[in-house]
């Protein structure tokens, strides 16, 4: 039976191991996918134990506080993972400990997959938050034709060394900066935890945003956020972020698994999903 687990900690608010549960029904799959919990003394002992097989694990999701961390027991790392500065995937192969970063993917599948982008996306991005996620979301952008990248953040040095580490168009400003750009962005994404339940609302207004700018939101839960709603209201088109979350998990999944069928995102694992949050 082929295994993998999602590390962090702590974890057990993971929604991972009943995402990945799902395509392995689906599939018709033995495997199993778990939560781990690991802390942060322990990593480089569980890294070693995953590529020496002594677990008996084909690899293993990341999440936090590990993502930086991992880096250093990884015998290869992608180049888009050393770029992006953090390693979210995991897999054993050849006795070697490979690591990948697929929140890149995930994002830009999400946006990709929502038939809400522009055939060929062009014009300003404004990203907001400067956390672990902008880095991916910035690539992403960038990938998908957007230029430049304003990315604004309450903290602008955060901002600064994002900006600074990813090179490219990226122009770093604080979060009052918002309304300097705001008239040219085509794709608007809330990358801070803002608007997440339990969290302050992302109080900013949306009046001059053209009509046609994609407004995009990581966070998940609520799944339309206050942003996103603001945005509906005016026509803006909206894509949410649970998809970022169900994407980033295909590259994983299909390394560990090998399924002969390509797991697919739809929308009963959608509701899936969302029945538990
Ligand atoms: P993650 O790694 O999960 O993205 P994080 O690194 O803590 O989480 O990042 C959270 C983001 O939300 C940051 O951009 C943070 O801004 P700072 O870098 O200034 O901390 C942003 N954020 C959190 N609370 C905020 C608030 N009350 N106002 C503005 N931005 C906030």
């Amino acid at each position: 039976m082929k295994k993998a687990v999602v590390i962090g900690w702590p974890i057990s608010h993971s929604l991972s191991p009943r995402l990945h549960g799902f395509w392995l029904d689906k599939l018709g799959i033995e495997g199993s996918y778990e939560a781990l919990p690991v802390e942060p003394e322990n990593l480089g002992d569980f890294a070693n134990k995953l590529k020496s097989g002594e677990l008996g694990l084909m690899g293993a999701n990341v999440t936090v506080p590990h993502k930086q961390e991992i880096m250093a027991f990884c015998d290869e790392i992608s180049p888009l993972a050393k770029r992006i500065g953090a390693v979210n995937t995991l897999v054993v192969r050849d006795g070697k400990l490979q690591g990948s970063n697929t929140d890149h993917y995930g994002f830009k599948t999400n946006l990709e997959a929502s038939g809400k982008l522009p055939e060929t996306p062009s014009g300003a991005a404004i990203v907001l938050g400067a956390g672990g996620a902008s880095r991916a979301v910035c690539t992403a952008l960038e990938e998908l034709g957007y230029s430049p990248i304003y990315l604004l953040n309450r903290t602008v040095e955060r901002a600064e060394e994002v900006a600074n580490d990813l090179g490219g168009s990226i122009i770093a400003g604080p979060l009052s900066d918002l309304s300097k750009y705001m008239t040219e962005c085509q794709i608007l994404v809330n990358s801070t935890s803002l608007g997440m339940k339990g969290q302050n609302p992302l109080d900013i207004d949306l009046s001059d945003l053209p009509k046609d700018a994609v407004v995009t939101d990581i966070v998940y839960n609520p799944l339309i956020t206050g942003v996103l709603a603001q945005a509906k209201s005016r026509g803006n088109p909206i894509v949410d972020g649970i998809g970022m979350l169900l994407f980033q998990a295909i590259p994983g999944f299909e390394s560990w698994f090998d399924p002969s069928e390509k797991p697919v995102v739809t929308e009963e694992l959608r509701q899936h999903m969302l029945e538990v949050l």
